[in-house]
């Protein structure tokens, strides 16, 4: 049976479902576009956006498309919807319903996905809540480097910057739980990843390190993970500046990374991935932008062609 909402990223951690995904996915990507598989072809699905978004609104957009689905789209739904009025989200999830087949939600609040799965009756997607999950983003993550390395386990992957409040760092940390591979935590005392995350990662039995230092960390690893300062989530702008560079991925740094290690990033890129290391052939964040359009085709055609 297909999945109905995809909310958390426990509904995807899944060995079996995972494999199956990255596998579609890889089949998408290597297929011409005239060859797409149109399971969605009498479907309306909703993209419904409360927060900023380049990558995963236009991804899931693109994907609809290239798989038969029609298209509508709140773009910025904070300022835009008739929640500036005061309807409630259930009202405009309940509202929707009426004209769609499945719903794709951005929104600022932890939990706002799982809201409004209940009480809608056509499948929900979380784009992001918050500073909570993003599990689509995991799924991306863990086939771009599943694609790029061949393999996940065995594998040591840290991740660097913002772990308190990067909704991607919490779900690809839940995924990469399932495989064998150690972790390493780098972030300043602010920003470290929250405690439920260590807990899991303990009961998985997976080895993990928390350091401040790049040193600890840089030579190390065979994926790096960069993420920005997230500046949407601090109460006072001051705290926001203190760390916001705590940790910028330079071309020095680059140079003492193993010779066949990955850099990856959610992006948006503020400031902490220098412009001058894209050309590295390590840098593979826009090439993991790219797979995001073929994991969420994949993750579509899972939940509406089953
Ligand atoms: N990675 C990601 O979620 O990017 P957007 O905020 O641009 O969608």
């Amino acid at each position: 049976m297909g999945l109905k909402h995809v909310t958390t990223v426990e509904q995807l951690a899944d060995k079996k479902l995972l494999s199956t995904l990255m596998a579609r996915a890889a089949e998408l990507q290597a297929m011409p576009l005239h060859e797409y598989p149109k399971p969605l072809q009498d479907l309306t699905i909703c993209t419904l956006f409360f927060e900023p978004s380049t990558r995963t609104r236009l991804s899931f957009e693109t994907a609809i498309q290239n798989l038969g689905g029609h298209l509508i789209s709140v773009e910025n739904a904070g300022t835009s919807s008739s929640g500036v009025k005061g309807e409630t989200l259930e009202d405009t999830i309940k509202t929707i319903n009426c004209y769609a087949d499945g719903i794709v939600i951005r929104h600022p609040e932890v939990g706002s996905a799982e809201e409004a799965a209940k009480v809608s009756d056509v499948p929900i997607i979380n784009a992001g809540d918050g500073a909570g999950l993003h599990p689509t983003q995991g799924l991306l993550d863990l086939y771009t480097i599943q694609k790029s390395k061949g393999k996940i386990d065995g594998l040591k992957v840290a991740m660097v910057g913002d772990l308190l409040n990067s909704r991607c760092v919490h779900s690809l940390v839940e995924l990469l739980a399932l495989y064998k591979i150690e972790l390493f935590l780098l972030a300043p005392p602010e920003l470290k990843i929250p405690e439920s995350y260590l807990k899991l990662l303990k009961k998985e039995g997976i080895t993990y390190h928390e350091y401040e230092k790049w040193e600890d960390v840089i030579g190390k690893v065979d994926m790096l993970y960069m993420t920005r300062v997230q500046k949407e989530r601090f109460k006072f702008i001051e705290d926001y500046r203190a760390i916001k560079d705590s940790y910028i991925l330079t071309l020095d740094l680059v140079k003492q990374m193993k010779k066949d290690a990955i850099i990856m990033s959610p992006l948006p890129r503020v400031n902490e991935i220098e412009f001058s290391i894209d050309s590295d052939p390590r840098a593979i964040y826009f090439q993991e932008v790219r797979n995001g359009l073929y994991a969420r085709m994949a993750l579509l055609e899972h939940i509406f062609a089953n």
